[in-house]
């Protein structure tokens, strides 16, 4: 009822690697585009700190609607969206999926899953390779984390490399 526009998802639609965040916040409501506020931002900068871009990543939320005052995504409001999250996965097919924050790993990795003790670490199912990390809003408020996560984003960089044909690195060495 609150939302102004619906955030369905961006990116590129061929990309084998797929980031899934919580839901849209206030700028990701007023452009009807997802993580394009300051979380979005830091995002930006830890995927060119690992030579990726949005260029070569689809990115979609949990829930399309901007929660009233930004707050977690009650479970119904997941429920209601899940199905075309799922119908993106199935279109998209990543062989990657980085779930960004406690509530999308949750919902679809690992329903225990705890972001301090288990990011990083990749999980194999159905035969996509997942792996849960800080969300950057989360970053933004506790910057400690952000070792750890850069850490994350170098260990998906090596897993491209491993697994992905299509997805281009951008090198530093020159
Ligand atoms: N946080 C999210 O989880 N998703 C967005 O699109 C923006 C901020």
């Amino acid at each position: 009822k609150t939302r102004i526009n619906v955030v369905f998802g961006d990116g590129n639609p061929n990309a084998e690697v797929m980031f899934i965040g919580e839901g849209p916040g206030q700028t990701e409501d007023e452009t009807g585009k997802p993580f394009v506020g300051r979380a979005g931002q830091l995002l930006d900068k830890m995927l060119a700190g690992v030579g990726l871009s949005r260029d070569n990543i689809y990115i979609a939320n949990i829930v399309k609607c901007r929660p009233p005052q930004n707050r977690d995504p009650l479970p119904a409001e997941q429920e209601a969206c899940i199905e075309w999250l799922r119908n993106q996965v199935s279109l998209i097919r990543p062989k990657i999926i980085v779930f960004l924050g406690r509530i999308s790993a949750m919902k679809l990795m690992k329903p225990d899953f705890k972001v301090t003790k288990e990011h990083g670490q990749f999980f194999e199912k159905n035969g996509v390779l997942m792996m849960g990390t800080f969300h950057p809003a989360a970053l933004l408020r506790s910057p400690g984390n952000k070792p750890d996560a850069f850490e994350d984003f170098r260990k998906l960089r090596d897993k491209i490399s491993e697994i992905c044909e299509n997805t281009e690195i951008e090198s530093f060495e020159n």
